[in-house]
């Protein structure tokens, strides 16, 4: 964006043109008129103090129309996200008007910057801008208009602070508007640094309690397994001799707990990896029902040993998605090791797939414990664990992680559960064409 000081003014509907000849009384040196609109203008600049963006507009423009009569006046400022768009209106003016105002404002915003404004949702205050019966009663005099630049750090042009008179603006008119819009630039720019600084405080927080959570998950999950590792080889360091079959036990234990171990390390990575926002997916055509049936091989022996069966359905002739394939098997590994931990012997853990709403869509299901209604808007969350706690052996962060993963694939993912009537896990991933 260009710097560009003058502000637009003139009549007409287009972003151009010299002021309105102003008319000879309303022109003549008026020191008490001054003195009052300086007086205002420090108002204005007490009140922008505590500017916090669109909430402090209206009463800005309420003050600005009881100096200047406006039958409108709006704000378009771009530096916000999405950006700010504020007006108020005299109660003579009908939308149509207000809408062709808008358009105008966006229109020099474009001639004053070289830029064009981001749509924005208009905000219009319910309180009328006070115009005098008198003027209220002239037909709108052909839009007499002014568009001030509002700047960012006194250079970039960033918005206007756009107003129609309610009669023809004089010299004096433009100068308090031009001073009121440099007090509302310095203003919102005061307002973007202070966000700023939240959204980094916000960020070093969030940073901070991450930290702190991963060196208590470390400290109490990991310590647990690796206590166990350590306890069968002190054991089998003092009975050297023991049974065949007791020594086989020793080594299953230790075996599964660093098992458990390790799996906590490549989560907690992973975990590392989505905060970072370099979770890698290598998006390539896949066969859903290639990779469901692989799924349901590596889980089948595990869920057979807790007396679980496991059954698959997937549409035929289903287009081939586009997933990386390992990340997809870790997600049904997820969401089936989670069925199998929360499910009753001799039921059945389901995975299917069918095509809908143009994208395919996977289930894993089961009919166990069911999710209780309060927990399932922070299943999702990191470290959350439902009322069993700590006793499933876990961390909390698996379906953290597949929602990571899903959604670094383009796709979503969200439960539908019942207490004591099972789950069902959904996920979307798009077609490869
Ligand atoms: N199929 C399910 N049935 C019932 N509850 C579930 C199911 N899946 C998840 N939950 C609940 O959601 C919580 C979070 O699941 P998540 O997979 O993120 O963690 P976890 O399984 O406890 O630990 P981790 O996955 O790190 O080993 C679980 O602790 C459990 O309370
Ligand atoms: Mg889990």
């Amino acid at each position: 964006m260009t710097t560009r000081r003058k502000p637009f003014s003139g009549s007409g509907d287009r972003p151009a043109g010299a002021a309105q000849a102003p008319s000879a009384a309303r022109d003549k040196p008026d020191l008490e008129l001054g003195y009052a609109r300086l007086q205002r203008l420090y108002e204005l600049s007490k009140l922008l103090t505590s500017y916090d963006g669109a909430g402090s507009v209206p009463e800005l423009l309420q003050r600005v129309a009881r100096t200047v009569p406006l039958r409108l006046a709006l704000v378009l400022d771009a530096r916000s996200s999405p950006p700010l768009l504020v007006a108020a209106h005299a109660a003579a003016v009908d939308e149509p008007e207000l809408l062709a105002a808008t358009e105008h404002a966006r229109a020099c915003v474009r001639r004053l910057s070289g830029a064009v404004a981001a749509p924005a949702l208009l905000t219009v205050d319910p309180e009328p801008l006070p115009l005098s019966p008198r003027l209220v009663r002239k037909p709108p005099s052909r839009g007499t208009f002014a568009a001030l630049p509002l700047l960012q750090n006194l250079r970039t042009v960033m918005g206007v602070l756009y107003v129609r008179g309610g009669q023809p603006l004089i010299e004096a008119d433009l100068a308090f508007l031009s001073a009121a819009a440099d007090q509302l630039s310095l203003a919102c720019d005061r307002h973007a640094a202070w966000q700023r600084e939240v959204r980094l405080r916000e960020r070093a927080e969030a940073l901070d309690r991450a930290q702190k959570e991963l060196i208590a998950v470390v400290s109490h999950d990991l310590r647990n397994p690796l206590g166990a590792v350590l306890l069968g080889i002190s054991t089998l360091r003092r009975w050297p001799h023991m049974s065949a079959e007791i020594l086989r036990g020793h080594l299953d234990t230790m075996h599964r707990a660093a098992e458990r171990a390790s799996t906590l390390v490549h989560d907690l990575l992973d975990v590392a990896r989505l905060d970072a926002g370099i979770m890698a997916v290598t998006l390539l055509p896949l066969d859903l029902a290639g990779a469901i049936g692989e799924a349901a091989e590596l889980m089948t022996p595990l869920l057979e040993s807790r007396g679980l069966r496991c059954e698959t359905q997937v549409e035929k002739e289903l287009k081939p998605v586009l997933a990386d394939r390992e990340r997809i098997l870790q997600v049904f590994s997820n969401l089936i090791g989670n069925a199998m931990k929360f499910s009753r012997q001799g039921t059945a853990v389901s995975l299917l797939a069918w095509q809908e709403d143009g994208e395919a869509r996977c289930c894993v299901a089961d009919e166990g414990n069911g999710i209780p209604a309060a927990d399932l808007p922070r299943i999702f969350e990191r470290y959350f664990q439902g009322p069993h706690g700590p006793t499933a052996h876990g961390a909390g962060l698996g379906l953290s992680i597949a929602k990571g993963i899903v959604e670094a694939q383009g796709g979503r993912i969200w439960v539908e559960s019942r207490e004591g009537g099972g789950s069902r896990f959904f996920f979307t991933v798009p077609f490869a064409s």
